[in-house]
């Protein structure tokens, strides 16, 4: 599944606020190794090295898209390609963050004590993931695969939902940590430009739909897709799209 790095980063700042809001809550002073766990095109990662300059920083996720940019961005952090479902580092760390990556991964259940099994005696593992699947960003694709001539094709793609309630994140993360610290924003996003919510979503969770068509099939799904979310999330007079937006925030002390 490709990433386009660039329309992921039509957004950056709104997408790397609940990064640099998940640091701000981990009271670590200067920890030796740290791993950004999807670390996507650099962005989250950045803030990491600027936090800790001497941590020895790396940034792991699975697209090669995604890493070319990461490597372009200029941040001093080591990058490797590896799916976070089978991380096996042959060491601890002092902090293990990831922003906005686990909702790609299955089985919270089975990876929340895997990862945090790697963070150090007195260490974090600090994660942020969005709960907006309810909304109408997202309701309205699975709506308009259903009824149209690509259901048979689409079927299947992504129709499964990872992320968790947040006591079942505490329940997960109690008998493994000291102390787990949870908490959820909704963001009010103020997204300009024309179509922002289906541009959004574009470098999102719409990419797995559209990859998997091709040619008008592909672009009058697309089109369906744009006049539904445009109705839903209505532009206004000044130009100004509301996005609102739920994240769940998560810092667990080993
Ligand atoms: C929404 S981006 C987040 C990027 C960045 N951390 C940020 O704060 O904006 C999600 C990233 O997770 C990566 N990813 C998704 N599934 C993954 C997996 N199984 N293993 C490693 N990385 C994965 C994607 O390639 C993508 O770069």
């Amino acid at each position: 599944m490709a990433w386009d790095p660039k329309t992921y980063l039509n957004f950056g700042a709104e997408r790397t606020r609940p990064a640099a809001e998940l640091l701000a809550r981990i009271a670590l002073h200067a920890p030796a190794r740290v791993v950004d766990l999807g670390c996507g095109p650099g962005n989250s990662t950045a803030l990491l090295a600027a936090r800790w300059p001497s941590a020895d920083l790396e940034g792991v996720d699975s697209s090669p898209e995604m890493l070319e940019e990461a490597k372009r961005s200029g941040v001093k952090a080591r990058w490797s390609e590896a799916d976070i479902a089978k991380w096996n580092p042959g060491a601890s760390y002092d902090v293990i963050f990831s922003n906005a990556t686990f909702q790609w991964l299955p089985d919270h259940k089975t990876l929340l004590p895997h990862l945090m099994s790697h963070v150090a005696e007195s260490g974090v593992f600090a994660f942020q993931v969005p709960r907006n699947f309810d909304e109408p960003c997202h309701t309205l694709i699975h709506d308009v695969v259903k009824n149209g001539p690509w259901a048979a094709k689409l079927k299947g793609v992504r129709d499964w939902w990872n992320v968790l309630e947040p006591d079942a994140y505490f329940g997960i993360l109690e008998n493994v940590a000291r102390a787990v610290d949870i908490w959820e924003t909704t963001y009010v996003q103020v997204l300009e430009g024309e179509d922002a919510v289906f541009r959004w979503m574009s470098g999102t969770g719409l990419r797995p739909f559209a990859n998997a068509l091709e040619g008008a099939e592909r672009e009058a799904f697309l089109a369906e897709y744009r006049s539904r979310v445009a109705a839903a999330y209505p532009r206004r007079e000044s130009g100004a799209t509301l996005y609102p937006f739920r994240r769940l925030f998560c810092v667990a002390r080993r």
